[in-house]
């Protein structure tokens, strides 16, 4: 990519400002839109003065039309907190939001990336998870406007591309952490850092013997350009997360370590459909790609911590 025109939505939120950070210094003209639900301008304020930067506040659930030659989707509440605190718009930011960067790009021939998660393989039976499994997903339960929202986002894109010849590229990422994090999103990386770090009880959710992966973010976005940069023919899906799994013990601990908190873990029942392990198979990233994460729990955690030490100032 060079000297194109990207627009990036939800470019104020957490993976949204590393991915304009990446953008600009590459020379791009960047267009961040972002209606600041869950984002902040705090995320991308160093980009303001840059002449190739341009932040614009705009909700994806109502038409955009401007001229780009790529388009990055990743406006959407990612964490449950957020996602579940207005369901309802939360479908419609996923939904109504594919549905408008789609026909933008329909009419600029722009070439449009959607940020999927992990979240669409639900509570998964098989392990790890490789992106021809279909998922077990509840279609009615508390995660379900986030679930089923980027499944119907996913079922768009596709349809798209097959009817309108539009190109497209899914990446499904899985729980990636670090700088600009939400403090309060209610996950486990962030979770457990804010505790430690003010010296209040570790949360652990059921026995912490459910496992999770996590992608340092510089590793992910590295992930997200390789796949807009990739051939026309390969539009995805595919996984971008590190397979390297933790139980949420072993994570508190490390978390422990690293900030010399001297906190206790105190246990807690297990939220409804909390999948009770997920992590992804990469290969197809590796073979389409050449990617695969290169930063280590421990070192990925290291900035992560510095971070939240200067938003709560201790
Ligand atoms: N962080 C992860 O671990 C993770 C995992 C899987 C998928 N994702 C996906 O990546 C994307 C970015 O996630 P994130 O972690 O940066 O979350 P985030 O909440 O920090 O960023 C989302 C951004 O979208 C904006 N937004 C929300 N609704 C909007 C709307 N209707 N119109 C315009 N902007 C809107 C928010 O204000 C925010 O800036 C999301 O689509 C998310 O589903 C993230």
């Amino acid at each position: 990519m060079d000297d194109t025109s990207v627009l990036v939505t939800g470019g104020a939120g957490f993976l949204g400002s590393h991915l304009c950070d990446r953008l600009v210094a590459a020379g791009h003209d960047v267009l961040c839109i972002d209606n600041f639900y869950t984002g902040s301008r705090r995320n991308v304020a160093h980009l303001l003065g840059k002449a190739n930067f341009e932040l614009s506040r705009h909700d994806v659930t109502f038409p955009l039309y401007v001229e780009v030659d790529r388009i990055f989707n990743l406006a959407c509440p990612a964490s449950p907190v957020h996602y579940q605190f207005d369901p309802v718009q939360t479908t419609k930011t996923s939904v109504h939001g594919a549905i408008n960067m789609l026909g933008l790009a329909k009419r600029v021939k722009a070439r449009l990336l959607q940020a999927s998660t992990s979240e669409v393989y639900g509570d998964p039976e098989i392990h790890p998870q490789r992106e021809d499994y279909w998922g077990r997903v509840n279609p009615i339960g508390t995660r379900s406007c986030y679930d089923e929202g980027k499944r119907c986002a996913e079922t768009l894109m596709f349809d798209y591309h097959r009817q309108h010849a539009l190109e497209i590229k899914v990446v499904r990422i899985f729980n990636t952490y670090g700088p600009r994090m939400h403090p309060n999103d209610g996950r486990v990386v962030s979770n457990f850092i804010v505790q430690a770090l003010k010296g209040d009880e570790i949360t652990i959710y059921g026995d912490g013997q459910q496992t999770r992966s996590f992608c340092y973010v510089d590793d992910l976005i590295e992930g997200m350009l390789r796949m807009m940069d990739s051939p026309a023919e390969f539009v995805g899906p595919v996984n971008i997360g590190n397979p390297g799994e933790f139980t949420m013990l072993e994570l508190a601990e490390l978390v422990l370590k690293l900030t010399g908190s001297r906190s206790k873990l105190i246990f807690k029942p297990l939220p409804a459909d909390d999948p009770k392990q997920r992590c992804p198979d990469i290969g197809l990233a590796g073979e389409k790609l050449g990617w695969a994460p290169t930063v280590a729990l421990e070192d990925g955690l290291k900035p992560t911590i510095a971070y939240f030490k200067g938003v709560l100032g201790v």
